[in-house]
């Protein structure tokens, strides 16, 4: 695993996704399916699309009481994915349990990795609503490492935050980085981007790219070409 790049299937229902994923003859990229796919179709479409000889990131940001992850996380293990995920927010014990609910009677367990702030938040808004008044890299930073120290196996964070969190938390605690633009693109949404060679260069282990992929009039080609400045 690591040094891969994960297609963000951001679509509203198994057709479109099935029509996306048609055009990759004989490549299996990696597939992020997000809450709107995964809402949208149930549990079912984890299942096709890793009977199709997909990778699967399944991105639900768990956050509850602990004992309520625990049984979701031993629902979720079954489904055989290979990276899933829950906020830092919900504390040290709600990881642990999350651990304990994802890990399986033979000891294996998917990746678990752990959103610290999210990118939509930004200082303002943290001070404002959440009454956090540190600053918002520090709070990331720390996040980071409260997972680490949960046990668990990375982050999702900037790419411009990868090169921090591997000095914080050492070189083998996963970064895996949304936010990501070809040189030539429109970053849409996105505030702070990095196109795939720049993320590649400061250590993310992991890109997430969604519409520079889906939305391009040749989503192979982009694909391709993600691969080529990031993994190759
Ligand atoms: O289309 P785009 O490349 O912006 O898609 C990025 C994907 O990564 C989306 O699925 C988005 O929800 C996800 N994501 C993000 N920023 C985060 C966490 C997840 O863009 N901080």
């Amino acid at each position: 695993m690591g040094k891969d790049v994960i297609v963000a299937c951001d679509f509203a229902s198994a057709e479109a996704t099935f029509a996306f994923l048609d055009k990759f003859t004989g490549k299996k990229p990696f597939v992020k399916i997000g809450m709107e796919l995964y809402y949208a179709e149930g549990p079912s479409i984890v299942r096709q699309i890793k009977a199709r000889g997909h990778k699967i990131f399944l991105d639900l940001k768990l956050h509850d009481i602990p004992n309520t992850v625990k049984k979701a996380m031993s629902v979720l293990r079954n489904l055989d994915v290979d990276i899933t995920n829950l906020h830092a927010a919900g504390t040290t014990a709600m990881m642990r349990a999350a651990i304990e609910g994802l890990t399986r009677p033979d000891g294996t367990r998917p990746l678990l990795i752990a959103v610290t702030q999210l990118t939509s938040t930004d200082q303002e808004s943290m001070e404002r609503d959440l009454l956090i008044h540190e600053p918002i890299d520090q709070v990331v930073m720390h996040y980071a490492e409260t997972a680490r120290n949960a046990g668990l196996d990375g982050v999702v964070c900037s790419p411009l935050e990868a090169g921090k969190v591997h000095e914080r938390c050492g070189a083998s605690f996963l970064t895996i980085t949304p936010g990501v633009r070809f040189a030539d693109g429109d970053i849409g949404d996105q505030k702070r981007v990095m196109t795939p060679a720049a993320a590649k260069a400061i250590g993310s282990d992991y890109i997430v790219v969604g519409r520079p992929i889906t939305a391009a009039p040749d989503p192979v080609a982009a694909y391709e070409r993600c691969v080529a400045e990031f993994v190759d």
